[in-house]
């Protein structure tokens, strides 16, 4: 699943070309870009880097620790996320890298860490290091199913913002991307003579969101998001054991050490049949376990591990398998393996979710990913197909998918790029 990927090599080619006078007038100051399909010479302004607010976590995923308990000690999510794509303009070079963590930094002296005032993460995929000419600590994404054919992102860069101010993060994105001054900071924030703005998605999460937001594609008339539910498909998620640790998630050494990894999926969500004739008990099998009851659900508090032991049975005597039963076979030491941040969206006025986890190995989504799948079950059980009583497979279609490596805080800036550390002092 190389094709989108493989479909730039044309303009890379192109910019690398035009960018080959960027390499040689580093330091300096006009250099030539790809913009769109035209190349043009802009300057990019020597900004100073600005302090950074003392006590930052070295993580840029540390957000656990900034989240509000609810009353059965589960973290609260921030209610409102925004995914930024960009590319670099023509080749990476230490004065993008300035640009970048000036901007940066000026976030962190407005905002506070937190969702109070503002979380973000900044990761790079597998087409920043071809720019670099440097192998990518993570693979291209794939697909990772026989029913799901994602296109897969070759956008260089994403910064995740997330905070429970809807406006507050659209605020922002007009400061990076347009220019637009921001209340509070002095002087511009725009990323553009860096980075070309590509996509933006959004979304939500969080009691009574979903319902406020149901009258979209893929959910039925009617209403039927249930008033409380903090997710289109009416259950709770991310309570906290049913998550990794960030310490289990962090990359112990080496260049991205204290950094993560990042997977980026939009999913379609079509629960015409979730909410057509199911009944809440078939609902419950399909999401946690065919053993587990809508009482037990309703009682859960830090944990649904929902019977990863009892699968084999789930699958002989019910028939069924749940969605977080075959997830959760993929735990090591009893807790999953990846960290789930994903949130509701009405992009394109389609009911979907905007699935980002991160953790320390890409490779630990891939082995999730396929215990999810449970694609072995028809083998004991042929009612049981990829999509047919098989957790939430039926409901959901991986459109898009990425793989990022998340760098340290200090790192986040143009990671591995030569003479970076001379032009961030
Ligand atoms: C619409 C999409 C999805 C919904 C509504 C959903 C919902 C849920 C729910 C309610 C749980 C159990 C409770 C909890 O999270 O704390 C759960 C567990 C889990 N889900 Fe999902 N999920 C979705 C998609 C995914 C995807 C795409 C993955 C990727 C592999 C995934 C991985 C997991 C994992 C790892 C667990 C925890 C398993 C364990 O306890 O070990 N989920 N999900």
């Amino acid at each position: 699943m190389t094709d989108a990927l493989d479909s730039r090599e044309h303009p890379l080619t192109r910019r690398r070309f035009l960018a080959g006078a960027t390499v040689l007038a580093a330091s300096g100051i006009a250099f030539g870009i790809r913009t769109g399909r035209a190349s043009a010479a802009i300057d990019v302004p020597s900004v100073p880097l600005g302090t950074q607010p003392v006590g930052l976590p070295a993580r840029q995923h540390a957000w656990v620790p900034t989240l509000a308990l609810n009353s059965v000690g589960d973290p609260v999510a921030p209610k409102y996320d925004r995914l930024l794509f960009f590319d670099v303009n023509g080749l990476p070079n230490p004065a993008y890298a300035q640009l970048l963590e000036a901007r940066l930094r000026s976030l962190e002296r407005r905002y506070d860490w937190g969702p109070n005032g503002l979380l973000f993460t900044v990761s790079w995929s597998s087409a920043y290091f071809k720019l670099l000419r440097v192998p990518s600590p993570v693979p291209v994404a794939t697909g990772l199913s026989d029913f799901e054919h994602p296109s897969i992102d070759s956008y260089d860069m994403c910064l995740h913002l997330a905070c429970d101010d809807e406006q507050r993060l659209a605020d922002i994105e007009a400061a990076l991307v347009h220019g637009t001054p921001l209340n509070g900071v002095v002087g511009s924030l725009a990323l553009a003579p860096a980075l070309t703005w590509r996509e933006t998605r959004t979304g939500f999460t969080g009691t009574g969101l979903p319902a406020a937001h149901q009258h979209v594609r893929g959910i039925p008339a009617g209403d039927p998001v249930p008033k409380n539910s903090p997710l289109f498909m009416g259950f709770k998620s991310g309570l906290k054991k049913n998550q990794a640790t960030e310490d289990d998630v962090t990359i112990p050494s080496g260049p991205f050490a204290h950094g993560t990894t990042m997977q980026v999926s939009y999913m379609l969500l079509n629960l015409d049949d979730w909410y057509g004739d199911m009944s809440d008990s078939q609902r419950v099998a399909l999401m946690y376990s065919p053993q587990t009851t809508v009482e037990a659900v309703a009682k859960l508090t830090t944990d649904a591990a929902s019977e990863p032991g009892r699968i084999v049975e789930a699958i002989t005597k019910f028939g069924v398998i749940g969605h977080a039963q075959a997830s959760a076979t993929a735990r090591q030491h009893n807790r999953p393996v990846i960290i789930r941040r994903d949130f509701d969206t009405v992009d394109g006025g389609h009911a979907g979710l905007h699935f980002v986890s991160v953790q320390r190995s890409i490779q630990d989504f891939v082995a999730t990913r396929n215990a999810m799948n449970a694609s072995g079950a028809h083998l004991i059980n042929k009612t049981i197909t990829t999509t047919a009583n098989n957790g939430i497979n039926a409901f959901i279609a991986v459109k898009r998918r990425a793989n990022y490596i998340m760098p340290s805080r200090a790192d986040r800036s143009f990671p591995l790029l030569p003479g970076r550390l001379t032009a961030l002092g």
